[in-house]
């Protein structure tokens, strides 16, 4: 144990800054001065990260209340300097135990067994650990260049300078092999942008940027050709060498890839295959009884040893005649897949190599290291909410569909409504004309903004990776989000808005042109944090959009338009309803914006002119004595409460979700159990883990 960490120490000695802070592998300079920032001392001493995890079990509970074991008494562990695959056919389990060895495992599962790294209980959530998924969540409009750069200016230490972190990037890019796509695009819906396989490696290169002392990856080369599967392993065995952990599940490896192993874990059907050195699995199939025959691919062997869908494809076939049986040796050929299963788990269980993994735990866990702590950014918030504005920005004004198509929709819409109120005036009709093109602008103008929702989704999902792997706060997030779409709505508001104003000629004057605009402008980006709002509850965008309608087809409801205030139900639709919808407040200074100081023909020219206060009053039921400034900055202080829940929402999410969904889950488990009175007691397990609490010190991963 020393020993290592010596050797990683020496390591760190030997490849001492050459001076000018580039770096090319090895445990780099800046990435030895991360740490030393991370650890406030000038000594970095031992950061590897030691993995162990005993008799782990995951057991899921299903919607009608059953409980199904995902993984069964896995033991295990995982060094530094060293990558450990993971192996098994789909469903056995790989993401599964990656997600529990993690800290993310869904919140209908339950997790029991000792996890422990570097001697301690961990919760390697929020960037202790990174963790690249399986699918690649990234802004679109970014070039590769830049999703590295603002990721490297998110998290890397203030004090560094901008040419350290650049040499940083670019290292990164060389590293994954991106240089010839580092100035393309990523791609969305609309832009066409790097290949699958690229995106993967843009992902891989996302997390290994800070050179973390713990990376999972699930599936990293799936999606790649052999070639760059090759290159991107050797890329992981590099990063494990410089005394990182790496552990990856990996799909059908070639054979140049199940090389570059140093440990392998195959899992079947949640339960442990084998354990140990990859070199060693060939030895160990072949004294199971299952030889691998000359000319196949071990790793092939080995999953097809393990993958029990052969039996049913062996009986489809066999039943449509279209296998032929030619009498070879291989053993498998006599048993089924599943026989073969339990022959080698059973073997597994009683081999040396079991025994071994098992030492190997026990001594590990013995030795108390170093806390690893939530590693995540050192950059400051001040940092972060920057660089995130400014990333946010540049994806608005890139994207065509979040801005500046709605731009385009809101000019001909209100050259529409131009159109038809043009030139309104002051005659007796002109009095409902205003009401209701004030009511239209308000209500069915501010609602077209719910169209910005699926790029919302987007967002969503970039800040929910990269929030679990620590990048920045939700603070950040929230504010930056806010910030960077400021200019944006104020363009189109104020164009459209302008647009509007002058063609209908509303009531003269500049303060009544200000308002007019600074209300739209206030009314949608209410909508707009609203529809935020439900993004961070609802990430589906059908739904996010019917419910967001839904919400704001009730407060339309109750704007005093379409039924007059005081005639709105009191219980419930006038109080609080009205008061709770924006539009409300839109509309009762808008009316008073407009009418106020107006004078109105009557229906016929010998009666007297009707003064607009009247008509605010007695016709569209206003309260006159309330200003409209009052109003408008009613319609202002509820950006401010939207954006609060914005943000209380997110924290529910990551914090009291987990834990009812948890309870729930439970309660079913433990109403099911009590008919069946299983051996396994429910509360004995853990439930999934609150995102926040990284570090757990009160030892509850412990049965
Ligand atoms: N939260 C959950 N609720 C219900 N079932 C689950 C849950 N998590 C995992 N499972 C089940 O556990 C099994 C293992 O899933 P897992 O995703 O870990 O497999 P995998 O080995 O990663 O497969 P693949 O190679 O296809 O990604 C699957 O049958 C899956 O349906
Ligand atoms: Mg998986």
């Amino acid at each position: 144990m020393l020993n290592s960490a010596n050797q990683v120490i020496m390591e760190i000695e030997a490849s001492k800054p050459a001076g000018n802070g580039l770096v090319m592998g090895g445990l780099s300079p800046l990435s030895e001065t991360l740490w030393r920032e991370k650890t406030n001392t000038e000594f970095v001493g031992d950061v590897s990260a030691r993995l162990t995890w005993k008799d782990l079990t995951v057991m899921v509970t299903l919607s009608n209340g059953d409980t199904q074991n995902v993984l069964e008494g896995l033991t295990g562990y995982a060094e530094p300097g060293s990558i450990t695959a993971l192996m098994g056919p789909s469903g056995s389990g790989k993401s599964t135990l990656l997600d529990a060895l993690s800290s993310r495992l869904a919140t209908n599962a339950f997790l029991s067994g000792t996890i422990l790294l570097n001697g301690r209980r961990t919760k390697l959530s929020f960037g202790t650990a990174a963790y690249v998924t399986q699918d690649d969540n990234l802004i679109g409009t970014l070039t590769v260049r830049e999703t590295i750069s603002y990721s490297a200016r998110l998290r890397l230490p203030d004090k560094m300078p901008w040419s350290e972190k650049r040499a940083l990037v670019e290292s990164t890019i060389i590293e994954m092999g991106l240089q010839d796509c580092a100035d393309t695009v990523i791609g969305n819906w609309h832009l066409r942008g790097i290949s699958g396989g690229e995106k993967r490696r843009v992902s891989i290169a996302l997390e290994i940027l800070m050179r973390p002392r713990l990376l999972f990856l699930d599936e990293p080369t799936s999606g790649l050709d052999s070639a760059s599967a090759f290159f991107v392993t050797q890329t992981l065995r590099g990063l494990s060498r410089d005394g990182r952990t790496v552990i990856a599940s990996i799909h059908q490896p070639s054979s140049e890839v199940f090389e570059l192993f140093d440990r392998l874990y195959l899992l079947s059907g949640g339960k442990t295959v084998y354990f140990g050195q990859a070199s060693e699995a060939y030895e160990f199939f072949a004294q199971a009884g299952f030889p691998c025959p000359a000319l196949r691919n071990p790793s092939d062997h080995f999953l097809r040893c393990i993958n029990s869908d052969f039996d049913k494809v062996k009986a489809t076939l066999k039943g449509s005649m279209k296998l032929r049986f030619e009498s070879n040796d291989d053993p498998l050929e006599k048993i089924t897949t599943a026989e073969a299963i339990r022959t080698l788990i059973d073997f597994y269980r009683t081999s040396q190599y079991c025994y071994a993994a098992r030492e190997k735990v026990e001594e590990i866990s013995k030795v108390k290291g170093t806390v690893l702590d939530a590693g995540g950014s050192q950059a400051s918030f001040f940092m972060q909410s920057f660089t995130l504005t400014k990333r946010s920005f540049i994806n608005m004004s890139r994207d065509f569909g979040y801005y500046w198509l709605r731009l385009v929709i809101y000019v001909v819409v209100t050259i529409c409504i131009g159109t038809i109120y043009l030139n309104v005036g002051t005659n007796y009709n002109s009095i409902l004309a205003r009401g209701s093109c004030a009511s239209f602008v308000f209500g069915f103008v501010t609602f077209m903004s719910i169209g910005g929702f699926p790029s919302f989704v987007e967002d969503m999902k970039v800040f929910q990776r990269e929030r679990l792997n620590g990048h920045y706060g939700v603070t950040a997030f929230v504010l930056s989000n806010t910030i960077s779409a400021m200019p944006f709505l104020m363009l189109i508001t104020f164009i459209s808005g302008t647009v509007c104003y002058f063609m209908v000629r509303l009531h003269p004057g500049f303060l009544h042109y200000l308002f007019f605009v600074l209300c739209l402008y206030a009314s949608v980006t209410v909508v707009e944090s609203l529809m935020m709002a439900i993004a961070s509850i609802v990430p589906n965008f059908l739904m996010g959009i019917i419910i967001g309608a839904g919400i704001q087809g009730i407060f339309m409801l109750v704007s005093g338009y379409f039924r007059l205030p005081k005639d709105i139900p009191k219980p419930v639709w006038r109080y609080p309803m009205s008061y709770i919808s924006f539009h409300f407040w839109a509309l009762q200074g808008q009316y008073q914006n407009d009418l106020n100081g107006l004078m109105f023909d009557n229906q016929t020219p010998d009666l007297p002119k009707i003064p607009g206060e009247y008509i605010l009053e007695t016709v569209f039921q206003i309260d006159v004595n309330r200003s409209k400034w009052v109003d408008l900055s009613v319609i202002f202080s509820m950006i401010v409460v939207y954006r609060i829940i914005f943000f209380i929402m997110i924290k529910i999410n990551e914090d009291v979700t987990p834990w009812v969904r948890g309870y729930m889950a439970r309660r079913r488990m433990q109403q099911k159990n009590g008919t069946l009175n299983t051996t396994v007691a429910p509360d004995g397990l853990t439930q999934s883990p609150s995102l926040r609490a990284y570090v757990d010190r009160t030892g509850t991963t412990e049965r």
